[in-house]
C-alpha cells in the first residue's frame, strides 16, 4: 500500500500469541487484556530497550471490546478492563514514544465474538482515527460474503480518507488460502501494508516449521510481492514463550529476517530470560530484517533435513548484492550436522568474493570467500547458523 508507511517490515509487539483472549482479570490480573497490561507492555518496551532497537508498534489484538455497541451504535472498549478509556490508553502509549495498533474484523464479529466492523466501516474507522491509532489489524472471521478483497478495499478507502497515517494489516489472504480461493497478490500489495498469508502461529516448533514450509512452497508466487510498503506476514515471534528451545528461537529470528517479515513480539517482556531478549534485540539480525531494499528471501537448498535460505541485501559498495544466509536444521537425530556447500550453488556469484560475518557472533569467519569456496558449518539439531556475506567490490 503506497501510503508512505511500513517502508521496512513493521516491528513491535502484538498481544495475541502470549495473552490470547484472557478477559478474566480476577484470576489473571497480570495477563488479562486490559489497560493495565498495555501500559505494562509499553513501559517494558521502552525500559527494556526494545523501542530503541526498532520495535515501535504496540498492537492490541482481539478481546478489547465490550460485547455490544453502545446505543448510538459505536464500538466501545470493555469498561471494566479499560476503566480510563481507550483514548487515555493511546495517549499513554504515545507519551512513551510508541505507536498504537488496534484490532478489528471485517465480518459481523471478531473471531472471539466481539462486534465486527462490516456494517459500520465509516463510523468505526473514523472513530479509530480520532482516537489516534497508528496501525490496524483487520481480521476476517464471520464474513459470509465471497469477495474479501472488495471489503478490505472499502476499509482502505476509509483509512485513507481519515488523513491519518495508519499502517494497514490485512488478514484476508489467510482466509482465502483456507478456502482455496486464489488471492490477487498484485491488488493485495496495493491494498495493504502487510498481510497474513497462512494459519495462526502457535507456541511450537511444529508451527514454525509448518509456516516455513508454506513460505518455501509458495515462494515463487508470493515473495515478489514483498517490498517497501507491502509485506508478507508469517505471524508473530514466539521467542520468550514456552514452546521453542533456545536454538529454535534463533531459527525463528533468523528466518523471519530472511523473509522480510514483520517482527511482532508476543511474550512477557517483564519476565523474559536474558538469552531470549538478546535474540530479539540482535542488531545485526534486525538490520537484515530491515534492509531498505526489502527483498524477501528464498529457500534455495534442501536435503536430508538441512535447508539453506538466502536473502539479497543492500551492497555496501559496488553493485553486487550482499546476502544473508541461514543454514537451518530440521534434524532431531542428535548430531550437530557438518554441512558444506559451494557459495555458487546457493546463488552467491560475485567474482570478487565475499567476507562473512556470523550474525549470532559465534564463529570467526576469516578470509575471502569466492563463489567456488565452500560455506562449511556445523548446525545444532533444530538450530541455525546465520551469516551475512558482504560482497567485495
Ligand atoms: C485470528 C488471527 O489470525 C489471530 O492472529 C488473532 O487475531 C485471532 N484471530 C483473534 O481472535
Amino acid at each position: 500500500l503506497n501510503n508512505g508507511l511500513a517502508l521496512t517490515p513493521p516491528m513491535g509487539f502484538m498481544t495475541w500469541q502470549r495473552y490470547r483472549c484472557t478477559i478474566d482479570c480476577e484470576d489473571f490480573p497480570d495477563e488479562c487484556i486490559s489497560d493495565k497490561l498495555i501500559r505494562k507492555i509499553a513501559d517494558a518496551m521502552v525500559d527494556g530497550g526494545y523501542l530503541r532497537a526498532g520495535y515501535e508498534y504496540l498492537v492490541i489484538d482481539d478481546c478489547w471490546l465490550e460485547k455490544e455497541r453502545n446505543n448510538l451504535g459505536y464500538l466501545q472498549e470493555d469498561r471494566s478492563r479499560f476503566p480510563h478509556g481507550m483514548v487515555s490508553l493511546i495517549e499513554y502509549v504515545h507519551s512513551k514514544g510508541l505507536k498504537f495498533g488496534i484490532y478489528e474484523n471485517y465480518g459481523n464479529k471478531t473471531c472471539a465474538g466481539y462486534p465486527g466492523i462490516i456494517d459500520n466501516v465509516k463510523r468505526d474507522i473514523n472513530m479509530f482515527a480520532e482516537w489516534g491509532i497508528d496501525y490496524i489489524k483487520v481480521d476476517g472471521c464471520y464474513y459470509n460474503g465471497y469477495n474479501y478483497q472488495k471489503g478490505y478495499e472499502d476499509v482502505k478507502t476509509r483509512l485513507n480518507l481519515t488523513g491519518r497515517p495508519i499502517v494497514y494489516s490485512c488478514s484476508y489472504p489467510a482466509y482465502e488460502d483456507e478456502l482455496s480461493y486464489p488471492t490477487d497478490f498484485e491488488t493485495l500489495a496495493e491494498n495493504c501494508n502487510l498481510w497474513r498469508n497462512f494459519e495462526d502461529i502457535d507456541d511450537s516448533w511444529g508451527s514454525v516449521t509448518g509456516i516455513l514450509d508454506y513460505f518455501a512452497l509458495k515462494q515463487e508466487h508470493i515473495a515478489k510481492y514483498a517490498g517497501p510498503g507491502h509485506w508478507n506476514d508469517p505471524d508473530m515471534l514466539l521467542i520468550g514463550n514456552y514452546g521453542l528451545s533456545y536454538d529454535q528461537s534463533k531459527v525463528q529470528m533468523a528466518l523471519w529476517a530472511i523473509l522480510a517479515a514483520p517482527l511482532l513480539m508476543s511474550t512477557d517482556l517483564t519476565a523474559i530470560r536474558p538469552e531470549h531478549k538478546e535474540i530479539l534485540l540482535n542488531p545485526a539480525i534486525i538490520k537484515v530484517n530491515q534492509d531498505p531494499l526489502g527483498i524477501q528471501g528464498l529457500r534455495v537448498f534442501r536435503n536430508k533435513g538441512i535447508e539453506v535460505w538466502t536473502r539479497k541485501v543492500m551492497p555496501t559498495a559496488g553493485d553486487e548484492y550482499s546476502y544473508a544466509v541461514a543454514v537451518y536444521s530440521r534434524r532431531t537425530d542428535g548430531m550437530r550436522v557438518l554441512f558444506s556447500i559451494p557459495l555458487q550453488r546457493i546463488g552467491l556469484n560475485n567474482p570478487r568474493g565475499y567476507v562473512i560475518q556470523d550474525l549470532y557472533g559465534l564463529e570467526d569467519w576469516a578470509g575471502v570467500y569466492l563463489p567456488t569456496s565452500n560455506l562449511t558449518v556445523r548446525v545444532n539439531p533444530t538450530g541455525v547458523v546465520f551469516v551475512k556475506a558482504t560482497a567485495l567490490s
